[in-house]
């Protein structure tokens, strides 16, 4: 796997991807997921080949004995005992045919958890700006259908190897035992097959790079049409139509590059099948006239036809294997290009909590953007410090607060947050003990009590728990009914209000699955009680608050940082009566900051601060008002 630095940050790389890489990997899945029945189902396997070719030679073994039982005036005892022999073979065979596909289910179904697992874990180490890139979820979409192929590759891979040339080996011996110009029969089946599939595997690359980025467009209109969440508002704008007619034109479009490969396909398909009835008589041709000739006996003749009958059968499924390895490669090297994106990597430990955070000219640039969206930005927050980030919209302030947790790094510049620079940290110790509300943060479905506590602690040993409980008690509430309350009542949710909640903490948020639905302003209550249950040495709030009202949002930044005492805080508002309570306002304006100071400091010294605080001031005298 590629580690850090070897591809630009946010790029998607689309290198081919070897084959004996592909298969490689969906090995290792395997062998990590099934070490003993991987192996074992291999054996079966050979086994099972093996039958067939022993089902051939004891078949010749019966015909030539009836054949001399007729010579030898009718006695047909001593066909018997190949004929019970073969019977024998052909139950053990059809045992285990029934045994390797059992195995087949329970590998495939092992294996693709463990596939699934590994994409997850590669998920969590890629570096979060790659997310920005609109590459990457086309990438995502193509990993997923990649996921099955690659599993589907190592075991026709394998089995090619175990079943299908074990057999074709043993028919070869004995075709050419009987006479060596049938092995022929081989080639005519083989050559034609294998060239098709060949061909095949260049139009299922092309389809699959044209049909991801409109698979993933359809789905985005499906979705706007159907799921609850776009509904209404899709609906009331009148967007409906619109999004239909661009749904359908989607999957005109993903129907049309499907007909269009799928029909080169088949004309492969049939070109090459053309070939191999025309082998197939040549064949016919040259047993009959060994028969003719005497080479060979009319139980030779017999055995060989119906071994030939069933080597074609069996080669016309194997080339059927075949023609998906091509398929499944093409899809395959999805996957693997998924976990070669570059990770996070990092081994600085950022630990030393006093020393805070410090941004020192720091610029940003999206991938694929043209311009900075935080641009030579320097400001050192310390320790314990609260500092709100004020600004207009696409000031940069998101981004910024992106920036000073670590999850981004930047393009120029430095960040150095608890003493190491982001760019060398781990994930690990940037991440712990930060906790944020964000502008677009998730509505879980799930209960009241487990969109509160969902929130990973930083450890194990419950000190988040305790520490949350702690600065509660400080706020001089009552500890007895357990953080998530608490957290709740900090945000003015009453999880015992029956009215609202009929379960209590228990009520299913989600009307979806039988639970109840809440308010705009209550499902950000709910997100902001999230953040403030995990314990933090680090808050963000960004803008969690545009359904609540000014004064409420001011409320609840206050409790937030009232309770978050000794903690840095960073809160992120439009609304300048929050910004007050902060140590020091640091405002955005076109990606840089123009001034950094006290409320009061900033009213005198910024114009346009002081602008903003008076257009807003009505919310202001109302709040003093009361
Ligand atoms: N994923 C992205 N790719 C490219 N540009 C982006 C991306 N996200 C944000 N931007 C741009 O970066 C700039 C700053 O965005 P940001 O979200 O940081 O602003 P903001 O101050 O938080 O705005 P708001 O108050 O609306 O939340 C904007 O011009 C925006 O268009
Ligand atoms: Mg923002």
């Amino acid at each position: 796997m590629n580690k850090e630095g070897k591809a630009a940050p946010g790029k998607t790389p689309q290198s081919k991807i070897p084959f004996r890489r592909v298969v490689k990997t969906g090995f290792d899945i395997n062998r990590r997921a099934i070490p003993v029945l991987f192996v074992v189902i291999q054996i079966v396997s050979v086994a099972h080949a093996l039958t067939y070719g022993f089902s051939v030679l004891l078949t010749q073994r019966f015909y030539d004995s009836v054949a001399g039982a007729i010579a030898s005036g009718g006695d047909i005892r001593a066909a018997l005992i190949p004929l019970a022999l073969l019977c024998v073979l052909l139950l053990g065979r059809e045992l285990l045919n029934g045994l390797h596909n059992f195995m087949h289910s329970v590998v495939f179904s092992k294996g693709g958890i463990e596939a699934s697992r590994t994409a997850h874990a590669k998920m969590g180490r890629l570096d979060p700006v790659v997310l920005e890139n609109t590459d990457f979820h086309d990438m995502f979409n193509k990993m997923q259908e990649g996921q099955s192929n690659i599993l589907f590759l190592v075991d026709i891979g394998i089995t090619i190897f175990t079943f299908y040339l074990p057999y074709v080996l043993f028919m070869a011996w004995y075709l050419h035992r009987v006479n060596p110009i049938f092995i022929l029969a081989i080639l005519f089946v083989f050559v034609p097959t294998l060239f098709g599939q060949l061909l095949k595997t260049g139009v299922v690359v092309k389809f699959e790079d044209k049909a991801a980025p409109v698979r993933r467009q359809s789905a985005l209109f499906d979705s706007l049409i159907t799921s609850r969440e776009f509904f209404k508002e899709t609906r009331l704008l009148g967007a409906y139509t619109d999004f239909i007619k661009r749904f359908l034109e989607t999957c005109r479009e993903l129907s049309k590059a499907e007909w269009s490969a799928s029909r080169k396909k088949n004309l492969i398909e049939l070109s090459m099948a053309l070939f191999t009835v025309l082998g197939w008589g040549g064949i016919l041709f040259l047993l009959v006239r060994a028969l003719l000739r005497g080479e060979i006996s009319a139980g030779a003749f017999a055995a060989v036809l119906g071994s030939l009958r069933l080597l074609f059968g069996i080669m016309q499924e194997a080339f059927g294997h075949v023609g998906s390895v091509a398929e499944n490669y093409g899809k395959g090297q999805n996957f693997v290009r998924f976990l070669d994106l570059p990770e996070r990597g990092g081994t600085a430990s950022a630990t030393d909590a006093a020393r805070g955070i410090v941004l020192e000219n720091v610029s940003f640039t999206y991938p694929g953007a043209e311009k900075p969206s935080v641009d030579g930005v320097s400001l050192t927050i310390k320790s314990g410090e609260t500092i709100a980030v004020v600004g207009e919209n696409g000031a940069g302030k998101s981004t910024l607060v992106r920036l000073l947790t670590g999850l981004y790094r930047p393009t120029s510049g430095r960040v150095t947050v608890r003493g190491a620079d982001t760019r060398e940290a781990n994930s690990e110790s940037l991440f712990a003990g930060v906790s944020g509300v964000f502008q677009k943060f998730r509505k879980y479905q799930m209960t009241l009590r487990e969109n509160v506590n969902i929130s990973e602690m930083p450890d194990s040993t419950g000190k988040a728990l305790h520490m949350t409980g702690r600065a509660l008690n400080t706020a001089g509430e009552a500890a007895s009914d357990g953080p998530e309350t608490y957290a709740l009542a900090s945000v003015g949710v009453d999880g015992g209000d029956a009215a609202s909640f009929p379960q209590g903490l228990g009520t299913m948020l989600s009307r979806e699955f039988d639970g109840v639905d809440l308010s705009g302003g209550q499902w950000q209550r709910v997100a902001i009680a999230r953040g403030l249950y995990r314990g933090h040495e680090l808050v963000v709030l960004d803008e969690p608050t545009a359904a609540i009202d000014p004064i409420e949002e001011s409320r609840i930044y206050k409790t937030f940082v009232d309770i978050s005492r000794g903690k840095t805080a960073i809160i992120v508002t439009h609304r300048l009566g929050s910004a007050k309570i902060a140590d020091r306002v640091a405002v955005m304006s076109g990606g840089k900051i123009i001034a950094v100071g006290a409320h009061a400091e900033l009213l005198q010294t910024c114009d346009f601060y002081a602008e903003m605080y008076r257009s807003q001031s009505e919310w202001y005298e109302q709040e003093e008002d009361t």
